[in-house]
């Protein structure tokens, strides 16, 4: 299966992100029918070359790849109800972020629909949309995925297929995104603290860069301990971030700074450090987390 340049493409869902694919799109030369609920978010594509449309059957009909970028699986079936008779013998891949079964449910309508179908995460900003080094996963038939391989490069350089299980990609989704809001509030709290202090967040950047630096290369050696179930030889245990907890707090205090958004962790901490974790490695709080909450 293989498709010839510059393929038709219909693009539902101009939000943000969606705007971007479709823009991309268009810079690479694809014929593209955009729809969206709020139609005067069509207009900056139509300025750039696209063919926006109102009915969403007449948008399916338009292209033999529809590329849908929601805010979710549930709002993306909203929108295609209307336009289920015309999926037949198209390919639909959904970009939107959701749960895994989300994605297993939406792969079922699609394909009782005649459609085939691929799920897809786009793991970037917008703004990176296009660019050579930027990251999107799929998931789902692999003979589909490499007939649209050439359109969907267009979307990032780095675009990956994970595996034939249609929801792995939003199961990675998930599990990388978990990352990003603890990361980025302990990032908000070093800025509120050094602010607190006359002092730029600026100031913060380099040093902060430089120590997830120092994370990104721990990682392999967590996913180790983790894989073998091997905690005993950590490099930081697990009872030295719990005895931390008392500078946290004194640290919050001390600056006034609202830090209750960190009890869930130093409580996981204490969990760990009750059930006996207290010299093994950090990574051992995943074996709490996959205990059942005691309060739940
Ligand atoms: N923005 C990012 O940085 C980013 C990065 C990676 C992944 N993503 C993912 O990409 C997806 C879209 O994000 P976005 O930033 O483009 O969101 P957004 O700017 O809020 O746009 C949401 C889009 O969904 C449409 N929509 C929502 N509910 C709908 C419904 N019931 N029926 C029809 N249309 C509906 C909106 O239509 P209207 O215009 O009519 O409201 C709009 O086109 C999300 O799942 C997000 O997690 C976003």
């Amino acid at each position: 299966m293989t498709e010839p340049e510059a393929q038709p493409v219909t693009v539902v869902g101009l939000g943000a992100m969606g705007s971007a694919l479709a823009g991309a799109l268009l810079a690479a030369g694809h014929p593209t029918t955009v729809w969206n609920r709020t139609a005067a978010r069509t207009e900056p594509l139509t300025a750039l070359g696209a063919r926006a449309v109102g009915d969403i059957g007449e948008a399916v009909r338009a292209a033999p790849l529809v590329v849908t970028c929601l805010t979710t699986y549930d709002a993306t079936l909203e929108a295609l109800t209307p336009a289920s008779e015309d999926l037949g013998g198209r390919t639909l891949i959904t970009l939107n972020s959701g749960a895994p079964s989300g994605a297993r449910s939406m792969a079922a309508w699609a394909e009782a629909r005649g459609a085939r179908f691929l799920d897809g995460a786009v793991k970037n900003v917008p703004s990176a949309v296009g660019r050579a080094d930027t990251l999107l996963y799929y998931s789902g038939d692999r003979e589909v995925f490499d007939a649209h391989l050439p359109t969907l490069q267009v979307f990032g350089g780095d675009t990956q297929h994970l595996g034939g299980d249609v929801d792995l990609a939003a199961l990675y989704e998930s599990a990388v995104g978990g990352t990003l809001l603890p990361a980025l509030l302990g990032f908000f709290q070093g800025a509120a603290l050094v602010t607190a202090r006359g002092l730029t967040a600026e100031s913060l950047v380099p040093h902060t860069v430089k120590w997830l630096e120092m994370i990104n290369a721990l990682l392999p050696d967590l996913a180790s301990e983790i894989d073998s179930g091997n905690y005993q030889q950590p490099q930081s245990a697990l009872g030295l971030f719990h005895a931390a907890i008392p500078d946290e707090r004194q640290l919050g205090a001390e600056a006034g700074i609202d830090i209750r958004w960190l009890e869930s962790m130093h409580d996981l901490l204490q969990r760990g450090v009750d059930l006996g974790y207290g010299d093994l490695s950090i990574s051992v709080l995943v074996e709490v987390l996959r205990q059942t909450d005691p309060a739940s």
